[in-house]
């Protein structure tokens, strides 16, 4: 392994990151257009797709190269990247897909992957025994254990990058197992086997075999899925860890007179109007192009279709950066049936997520029923359920926004001292009323926001209907302080346990925001020891970092930081994951985290890029950004958190009630 992958950004396992090739570094997500290996055939040059649509990565086929005696010799000559014209990375595939395609292939896995030695490719790959869909059990096993003997001794003989396929065909534990081997021995884990899934759109059969194999593929490796060419399975693939895609899909159904689009294939004989307007479209319009001859047309719609696949790349990208994968892979679900379908399994899979699911996201916004079955949604309903478990059951509140106006109103204890408990009505079911501001209940936005009467409660209305059904409680006194005291405490339990919370709590003090009323900062004596994000989280200063060192269990809430790190560390620079030794594993990615020293001095407070698991693996990249240390200016006074919780590009439509 050459540690060649890093990860830039995260959207649960969806990543941002960075191969480093001899070529060049992959910015991933990225696609890897098919490229064949014969200028002649191919026609769109690998060049001219660098250079209008920023392509930086082809594969192309070591096989048939081989295999042809004139391309070969050109290869052997001047390699691959002059054969087929393209300096960026070039990974070559070995000749598996000929073997799907055309039940042989004759050459050696020993001799394929040394001719991709020798013409200097990239990213070599071993060949693999390509398993069907179909496989009987037996079949799936025995052609793994044949690919892993090939990719072993491929290892061993290839200094630079290696592509090691995951086969197992419909079989989970074989997935598994193979996912293993491939990231004992691979720079790239190619999740094989899956092209007759893609090509029949068997989105929920793809989406097992991704769910068999994920746990078990190295997080520090890149993930190539063999075949993934259509615009509309790149979000879904992505949400899996998928950094690779790579497609002939652009030409073979530019071959058929097939259009892609992100929501599906549009064939451009039917078209009459002029539905794409891009670049290429503009120049000539679709409905004019599907009279021409073969070859232009051909051409053209390939062109169309590589731009659109690049596009949807980019908005992929974009949304991990904007914590909206999701919501874009349920967009792209609406646009066929057996993607939702497909996206139904990843739902009903949730927990493969839950390790790498962000603490909070800017944004929650709903795009149909299935919106409430994201990870983001059951790591916090079951959390919710532990919550309650811990304070009891709770009496209904109907849904009310968190200001003083009305909470001053809810009584907190029963005549008898006994304390009470109250759920709120949230958008997901019911929510401690304490916790309404945490993501996903806070920024959710679905369509009851849009509906006006329940957002209407007043609140001399609440307490006319509390009173009615509670007439034992007393409604006299005003309860505002004792719901701050509540809303902190529970606040700091929940990022912190109980016994830290209550120890804490009495010696800090409370600044809302005089504007929304929202809690903004926790004083320590005079110094700020906790800012609230808009997600209502309590992150430390380095002044709360101390104090809640002094009164955290062993390991809880801490990454224990390398020595030689320690210095560069406590000066604000970012931790990265080579240098740590130690992470508490029920930290998550965006999580707040002590960095401590071996001895469990505190360094800095840090924010994590890295669920704790990946921070062990990886050699490459950040951990985790500082976000307070020695010199760092106290947060300034108009915090965040003092805004509205909610996306900043909503219309001015309806108030919202929150
Ligand atoms: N291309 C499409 N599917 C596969 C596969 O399973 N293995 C290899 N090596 N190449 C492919
Ligand atoms: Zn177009």
């Amino acid at each position: 392994m050459t540690n060649a992958f890093e990860l830039l950004e995260r959207d649960g396992l969806a990543r941002l990151g960075r191969l480093h090739t001899p070529h060049g570094t992959l910015e991933t997500p990225a696609l890897l257009p098919v490229v064949h290996p014969d200028p002649e055939r191919q026609s769109c040059r690998p060049s001219e797709m660098a250079r209008r649509w920023g392509v930086r990565g082809v594969i192309t086929s070591s096989y048939i190269t081989w295999r042809t005696p004139p391309l070969r010799l050109v290869a052997e000559r001047d390699g691959i990247h002059r054969l087929i014209d393209f300096d960026g990375v070039v990974m070559t595939d070995s000749g598996a897909f000929q073997q799907h395609a055309y039940g042989s292939v004759e050459v050696g896995a020993d001799e394929i992957l040394d001719f991709q030695n020798r013409i200097g490719s990239d990213i070599a790959t071993v060949l693999d025994v390509f398993t069907e869909p179909e496989s009987t059990y037996d079949e799936a096993a025995a052609a793994l254990a044949a690919t892993d003997a090939r990719a072993r001794a491929a290892r061993a003989a290839r200094p630079g990058l290696l592509a090691v396929p995951v086969q197992g065909g419909a079989h989970a534990d074989l997935r598994a197992r193979s996912a293993a081997r491939a990231s004992a021995l691979g720079d790239v884990l190619a999740v094989g086997g899956v092209v007759p899934l893609l090509e029949q759109y068997r989105f929920p059969e793809l989406a097992r075999a991704l769910v068999a194999a994920r746990p078990a593929l190295a997080p520090e490796a890149a993930v190539h899925l063999f075949g993934t060419g259509h615009p509309m399975t790149f979000a879904f693939a992505a949400l899996f860890g998928v950094d690779l895609f790579d497609s002939s899909a652009y030409h073979k159904f530019a071959r058929r007179g097939k259009l892609l689009f992100p929501d599906g294939t549009v064939d451009v004989d039917g078209l009459r109007e002029r539905t794409c307007h891009c670049a290429l479209c503009a120049e000539h319009p679709l409905n004019e192009v599907a009279g021409w001859p073969a070859a232009p047309r051909e051409a053209a719609l390939a062109r169309h279709n590589l731009l659109v696949s690049m596009e949807e790349v980019g908005r992929v990208r974009q949304a991990i950066r904007d914590g909206t994968l999701w919501e874009l892979a349920e967009r792209r679900a609406v646009g066929h049936p057996a993607l939702r379908a497909g996206l139904g399994v990843a739902a009903a899979s949730t927990e493969l997520f839950w390790a790498t699911e962000p603490e909070s996201r800017r944004a929650f916004r709903e795009t149909g029923p299935w919106s409430g079955s994201r990870p983001a949604v059951t790591i916090f309903q079951a959390r919710i359920a532990e919550y309650r478990a811990a304070h009891g059951p709770a009496l209904p509140l109907p849904r009310v926004p968190l200001r003083e106006e009305y909470l001053r109103h809810v009584p907190l204890a029963r005549p008898d001292g006994r304390p009470l408990e109250w759920d709120a009505e949230g958008p997901l079911g019911p929510v401690p009323v304490e916790l309404t501001e945490l993501y996903p209940v806070g920024p959710y936005l679905g369509v009851d926001e849009f509906e006006p009467p329940r957002s209407s409660l007043r609140a001399a209305e609440l307490r006319g209907q509390l009173r009615a059904a509670h007439p034992e409680l007393d409604f006299e006194r005003d309860w505002s302080a004792a719901w701050t005291q509540r809303q902190v405490v529970r606040l700091l339990e929940w990022a912190y346990g109980p016994a830290v919370a209550d120890s804490l709590a009495p010696e800090l003090s409370v600044e809302r925001s005089r504007r929304t009323g929202r809690l903004r900062r926790l004083r320590h004596r005079d110094a700020i020891a906790f800012v609230f994000g808009n997600d209502a989280r309590p992150r430390p200063t380095l002044i709360g970092g101390a104090l809640l060192n002094a009164r955290l269990p062993p390991g809880r809430g801490r990454v224990v930081v390398a020595p030689d790190a320690a210095p560069f560390v406590r000066e604000g620079r970012s931790l990265f994951a080579k240098f740590v030794e130690g992470a508490d594993p029920a930290l998550a990615p965006g999580a707040s985290a002590l960095l401590v020293g071996r001895d469990g001095m505190l360094i800095a407070v840090g924010r994590l890029l890295l669920a704790p698991a990946e921070m062990l693996r990886f050699r490459r990249g950040v951990a985790a950004w500082v976000t307070s240390h020695t010199s760092s200016p106290e947060p300034d006074d108009e915090e965040t958190a003092a805004e509205p919780v909610g996306p900043e590009d909503e219309p001015a439509g309806p108030p919202r009630r929150r």
